[in-house]
């Protein structure tokens, strides 16, 4: 009977084994992944405790029943034992996901950084905002111009002195820049060096009556120092209608002065040239800085130009395909570059399109 028992010994030993190696591995798993593999280890199909299992036939027939049980409970132990662990590092690891990833509903937000109008265009917008009570449209044109818009059909024929007043960028002919002065193009392609032309393509595109604001970029051929830039910014306006007269020019402007500067703001015209306005205007504003008194801001004189304006030139209006017998206009022109360093005393043109963000931010409180 010696070598029967031999077998058995040898089986409920090794069963002894995968009980054991599933018990250390189980005592030591932490997490789900663990446990599931442990059941890998033991259960799998060629798992420790399978293995065991499997030579169960290689016993004689005799000792088959009660190996049988014995493994059997084995294997039933272990899946229990399994199952117990797993539930209590489940429960485990829910509680440490749940801790991790809670959220503070009550913690604040993150700050969010958002930006702000440039100084430019909250003046911009400003104009916008008061010639749309009076019933202006906003109509825009393109920067690249041809010399006949900007200069011709406002009455600048090619060699008129007036086209001296405004120092232009030329667009040069593909392929001309080389070495000396390139060659204009052709077609006489500019920069716009104000935004008067638009007068023209307003006129043409939308026919009587004409009440527009243009505002845009503008360039001219400038030495850059603190009050004169390449590129800067105006504002336009047009007015066409039948009986347009100085007197409503004259009524908006102040009205436009007062809304923009306050009640009391002192206005005063004085007689201007521009070749496309007969007859010119330049309108004053008491100086913003001293109130009147004389300062170096208004150069001693007490008043400080703001635009320059006038009655449509009856070539132009013909231009605009107007017939000056019947329709008259009023245009005005002026700087928001000036107007955005007065409003905020600013004494440097240049910090304007620097884009140095220490600069632009002092202006982040709205207008
Ligand atoms: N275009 C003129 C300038 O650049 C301003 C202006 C506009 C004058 C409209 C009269 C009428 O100085």
């Amino acid at each position: 009977m010696t070598d029967s028992a031999q077998p058995r010994t040898a089986f409920s030993e090794a069963l002894a084994a995968a009980r054991s190696e599933a018990e250390s591995g189980l005592a030591a798993a932490t997490d789900v992944e663990t446990v599931e593999a442990v059941r890998h280890q033991v259960l799998g199909r060629s798992g420790t405790l399978t293995v065991v299992l499997r030579s169960l036939g290689e016993l004689p027939s005799d000792e088959r029943p009660a190996a049988g049980q014995a493994a059997n409970a084995a294997r039933l132990a272990v899946e229990a034992a399994i199952a117990a662990r797993l539930a209590e590092v489940g429960e485990g690891q829910l509680e440490a996901w749940l801790a991790a990833e809670a959220i503070d509903m009550t913690a604040p937000g993150a700050p969010r950084r958002i930006g702000h109008l440039h100084p430019l265009w909250s003046v911009e917008r400003d104009l916008r905002e008061i010639f749309h009570g009076f019933g202006f449209e906003v109509f825009e044109g393109p920067e690249i111009e041809t010399e006949r818009l900007n200069f011709e059909l406002l009455n600048m024929p090619p060699d008129h002195p007036a086209r001296d007043l405004w120092d232009t960028l030329y667009v040069a002919e593909p392929g001309s820049v080389t070495v000396g002065a390139p060659r204009p193009a052709e077609d006489g392609t500019i920069l716009r060096t104000h935004t008067s032309p638009v007068q023209i393509r307003a006129m043409r595109e939308l026919g009587a009556p004409i009440r527009v604001i243009m505002p845009g970029r503008c360039f001219r051929y400038e030495a850059v120092d603190a009050s004169h830039g390449f590129e800067f910014f105006q504002v336009e306006g047009l007015v066409v209608d039948r009986d347009t007269t100085m007197g409503d020019l004259r009524g908006m402007l102040e009205e436009f002065a007062r809304a923009m500067y306050g009640e009391g703001t002192a206005t005063r015209f004085r007689p201007g040239y521009y070749p496309f306005t007969e007859p010119s205007v330049a309108f004053d504003i008491g100086c913003l800085v001293c109130g009147g008194d004389g300062c170096p801001a208004c150069k001693g004189s007490g008043w400080m130009t703001i635009l320059g304006g006038g009655m449509v030139h009856p070539v132009v209006l013909r231009n605009g395909g107007f017939d000056p017998d019947e329709y008259q206009g009023y245009a005005f022109g002026m700087g928001l570059d000036r107007m955005t360093l007065l409003r905020h005393g600013i004494r440097d043109l240049r910090y304007l399109l620097g884009a140095d963000l220490r600069f632009l931010e002092q202006f982040s409180g709205g207008r």
